[in-house]
Formats: C-alpha cells, sequence, structure tokens
C-alpha cells in the first residue's frame, strides 16, 4: 500500500518530545518537498483498548506533511481494535513500535521484547493490517536485534509477510540502547532483505546533520531516512537551513512559552527546554560543552527564559 509520505526524509517518534507542539513546530519550518512525515511518540496499549480521545490527543491536527500514529503492544485483539479506531480518528499511518528498551514494555512483552520473537511480531503486523483493512498503510519500526544483530533478516522478513508497508530499522540493538554509534551496514543488510519483499525502508539512528540524510540513502540503498536526536540539535535538520542565533533562541523560547499556554509550570515548560538544550547544536547557543553545562545547571526557569531572550531582537519577541 502506497505511503503518504511527501518526501523521503521523516522526523523519529520520541515519547516526552515529539508531542503535538514540539513536532508541530518542527513540521512549521520545513515544507512537505523538505520533510515527509513525522510519528506520534508511541502510544501503549495493555490492557484495554485505547479510547478514541486519547489517540486524537496524541495524533493532533493534520496539515499538509502527515503525522503517523505509533501504538506499542503485545495483545492481538487490544492492538487490533485500537489500530481500528485509530484508522476512524484520521491517522494516516499506523506504525508498530518494536524498538523500546523500557523495562515496562519488556515486562508487557512489546516493544524491543518482539526482538526476540520474529513470529509473534509478525502477527502482530498482520492483525494490525487486518483491521487498518487497506485503509492506510501499517509500518513497523525495528531494531537491529536484541542482544545482538544475528536476526536482523529474521525480523525484517516478519515485519513484510506480516503486512508492513515499509520497515523502519534503527541501526542499534536493544542490548546497544543508545551507547554506541550508528551501524549502517545494518540498514543495508536490512534494504536488502526487503527488498525481496519488494518492501521500502527506512533507516535511522545517528544522522546528525543534514549532509548526512542523503549519504544514509547512498550508501544503504535504503528509500527513506528518519531522524531523532539529530533533530533535538537542529530542527531545521531537514532543510539545511543554517539558524541564527536568534532564531534559535527564538525557538525554544517559543517552546517553552507555548508548554506554559498548554498549562504546564514554568519549571516544567524550563526543564523540557533544558532536555532539547542538552542536545542543542545551532545558533552558537552552545559553541562547547561548558557552555551547554551553564545552560544546563541554570534552576531558576525565569532566568533560564530571560537568558534565551537576550539572544533574541528586542522587535523580534512574540510576546513582545
Ligand atoms: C527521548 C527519546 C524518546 C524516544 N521515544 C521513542 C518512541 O516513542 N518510539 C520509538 O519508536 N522510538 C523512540 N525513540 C527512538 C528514536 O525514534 C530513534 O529510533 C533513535 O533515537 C535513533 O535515532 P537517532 O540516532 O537519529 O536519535 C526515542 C528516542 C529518544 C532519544
Amino acid at each position: 500500500m502506497s505511503l503518504p509520505y511527501t518526501a523521503p526524509w521523516l522526523l523519529a517518534p520520541m515519547e516526552g518530545v515529539t508531542e503535538p507542539l514540539f513536532r508541530g513546530m518542527v513540521l512549521g519550518l520545513h515544507s512537505p518537498a523538505e520533510l515527509g512525515g513525522a510519528c506520534t511518540e508511541f502510544v501503549r496499549v495493555s490492557s484495554a483498548p485505547l479510547p478514541r480521545r486519547v489517540l486524537r490527543a496524541h495524533l493532533g491536527a493534520q496539515g499538509p506533511i502527515p503525522v503517523a500514529l505509533q501504538l506499542m503492544g503485545s495483545d492481538l485483539q487490544h492492538l487490533a481494535t485500537t489500530a481500528a479506531r485509530a484508522v476512524e480518528v484520521g491517522a494516516p499511518v499506523l506504525d508498530l513500535n518494536f524498538g523500546c528498551p523500557a523495562k515496562g514494555a519488556l515486562r508487557g512483552c512489546a516493544g524491543s521484547a518482539l526482538m526476540d520473537d520474529p513470529e509473534r511480531l509478525r502477527e502482530l503486523v498482520a492483525a494490525t493490517c487486518e483491521a487498518a483493512d487497506g485503509r492506510v498503510p501499517v509500518t513497523a519500526k525495528l531494531r537491529a536485534g536484541g542482544d545482538d544483530d544475528s536476526r536482523l533478516e529474521e525480523l525484517v522478513d516478519a515485519a513484510c509477510t506480516g503486512g508492513a508497508a515499509l520497515v523502519t530499522m534503527h541501526a542499534r540493538t536493544r542490548a546497544e540502547a543508545y551507547s554506541v554509534d550508528a551501524d549502517w551496514e545494518r540498514l543495508r543488510r536490512a534494504a536488502d532483505a526487503a527488498r525481496a519483499h519488494g518492501v521500502p525502508v527506512c533507516g535511522n539512528g545517528g544522522v546528525d546533520r543534514h549532509a548526512d540524510l542523503e549519504a544514509l540513502r547512498r550508501e544503504t540503498g535504503c528509500a527513506y531516512a528518519m531522524v531523532g536526536r539529530g533533530a533535538l540539535a537542529d530542527p531545521w535538520i531537514f532543510s539545511g537551513h543554517e539558524a541564527s542565533g536568534a532564531e534559535a533562541a527564538g525557538f525554544l523560547l517559543a517552546y517553552g512559552r507555548g508548554l506554559e499556554a498548554q498549562g504546564a509550570s514554568t519549571r516544567g515548560a524550563a526543564a523540557r527546554v533544558k532536555q532539547l538544550l542538552g542536545h542543542w547544536r545551532v545558533g552558537g547557543l552552545v559553541p562547547d560543552e561548558e557552555a551547554r553545562r551553564s545552560w544546563l545547571r541554570e534552576r531558576d526557569p525565569e532566568a533560564l527564559f530571560a537568558r534565551l531572550e537576550a539572544c533574541v531582537p528586542q522587535g523580534a519577541r512574540g510576546s513582545d
């Protein structure tokens, strides 16, 4: 089934980060030719199917760049019922998470626990495809394996025979978590394995700069490239625009103030801004690790926002 993505570059799902506000801000910086699609953070399906209002809240409004809804679960029936509801509330793509290494996911035999059980993974993809009933594509996001990458091809085969329209491969195993450099050779293996099924692969892991996007496709044969933390370091990464200090600080301020407008406390909003500053690279705000530490040490949330405001020319401040 054809995918609605408008370009071969996708923003990765990131729990606690790619909620509708941050995601919408990144999408707003790009045209559909620069950024082809995004994804919600994972939505956990555990003891019961999820209500439509929860799915709607995660999905937010759809604009010109499609946003997939990501589900994570291990109960076939609950997952299928939730998938059918997700289609009803307007998800243009259903993505299944088989990569989450969190203990909760592993205990529930969901997320990356499925890296040890390709047959179950196939059943989950198939049940979701059946529930989607050809109305929207179902995609699967995998890691390169559990303890090692020896079953990579088997996992890709399972996702493809289950009916996935796209397989996203995060180039690290569950055991490696985020600790090692992404091994793009694994992306090439995934692309080769999926080609036999006529299924495209989205390579993920280690895209830090704009130029890495095309390099990943060129070097691995993947049809798509997905960016996670690279977009936290540089929300403009898909266009290659080099943000000025004012643009960079303006983005962080708008994010923090936007969170407050949604009901977050100033402290909570500042903590989320700091989470971005932990990765941030553009606009000269974080020239070195000492500067990063200085941002992250800032305990007074208003002082943090005042420091950011000082980087934005007066006329350009949204609230002035
Ligand atoms: C803070 C954070 C939250 C994440 N949450 C999710 C998630 O909800 N679903 C998912 O499939 N992957 C999640 N991931 C994994 C990313 O989507 C991506 O696969 C990973 O970060 C590797 O890509 P990168 O090297 O470009 O960051 C998360 C990663 C981070 C850093």
